[in-house]
């Protein structure tokens, strides 16, 4: 995809520097790169390509969208941006939480992902139903994903963003990190998915399911056996979904 990033004003431009700095301090203060991860996926992960609606555009901080179930606990994240938002008011949501989403790879020390500021805030959420069920397995893996518009190679790259964060029970019915170092970024989500299921540990349905893929697999093997590949993978992906409907020149 061609895009044709929109020009910001130099103060536009200042305060996203600065704001960068600050979600770096917060963010490794307040241990919450997990939720904040989550926070940029979920906004980004309901842009549909063929209406062009959902999307990055700051939306997941209205009321009804934060209630869809897949959203369960996401209010914790919205609630913390909330004093960071205050400090850069020029800021649009949607560029605050994908940029919190990045400074979250980032800081747990994995790939730096480039960031182009100027996205809208829009009003309408999206529809419910658009994020993946972690009950199902590859069609559905790639029915929501090609919604989305992205590609295989991005579902299992981005796949390994489960590398950092658990799962809590009173928000998703699962309970547990997938690995044993929740708070770094690294490719271990790929070597204990390869590895089998451990006590303490947990593999979501979808998780198992890319195991079990022709296409999946190879680059489950690929990404646990070479990290910089993974890395290099995920930025690209990451970067994508960061921008899913957002500057397309078309
Ligand atoms: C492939 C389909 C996916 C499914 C079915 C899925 C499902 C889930 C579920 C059920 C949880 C647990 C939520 C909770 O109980 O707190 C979770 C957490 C998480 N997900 Fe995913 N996810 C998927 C893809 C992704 C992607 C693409 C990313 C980011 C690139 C991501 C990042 C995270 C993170 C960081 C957490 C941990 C949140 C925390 O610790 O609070 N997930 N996911």
């Amino acid at each position: 995809m061609v895009k044709s990033y929109p020009v910001v004003s130099e103060e536009y431009q200042k305060a996203m520097g600065k704001c960068k700095k600050k979600l770096r301090g917060f963010i490794a203060e307040k241990h919450c790169a997990p939720i904040m991860l989550r926070l940029a996926w979920h906004s980004a992960g309901t842009f549909d390509v063929n209406t062009k609606t959902g999307g990055p555009f700051g939306t997941i901080r209205n009321p009804n969208e934060l209630a869809h179930e897949a959203n369960n606990g996401l209010d914790i994240a919205v609630r913390l941006l909330e004093p960071i938002k205050e400090q850069f008011p020029i800021l649009s949501y949607a560029d605050l939480y994908q940029l919190a989403g990045i400074v979250a790879v980032e800081v747990t020390g994995g790939p730096e992902i480039p960031f182009h500021p100027g996205r809208p805030d829009k009003t309408e959420s999206p529809p419910e139903g658009r994020l993946p069920d972690a009950k199902k397995g590859t069609d559905h893996l790639r029915e929501v994903f090609g919604h989305m518009g992205l590609s295989d190679k991005d579902i299992v790259a981005l796949s390994g963003g489960h590398t950092l964060g658990r799962c809590h029970k009173e928000r998703s019915g699962f309970e547990g990190p997938w690995t044993t170092n929740p708070l770094i970024f690294d490719n271990s989500y790929f070597k204990e998915l390869l590895s089998g299921e451990k006590e303490g540990l947990i593999q979501l349905p979808s998780d198992k399911a890319l195991l079990e893929d022709p296409v999946f697999r190879p680059l489950v093997e690929k990404y646990a056996a070479d990290e910089d590949a993974f890395f290099a993978d995920y930025a690209e992906a990451h970067l994508k979904l960061s921008e899913l409907g957002f500057a397309d020149a078309d």
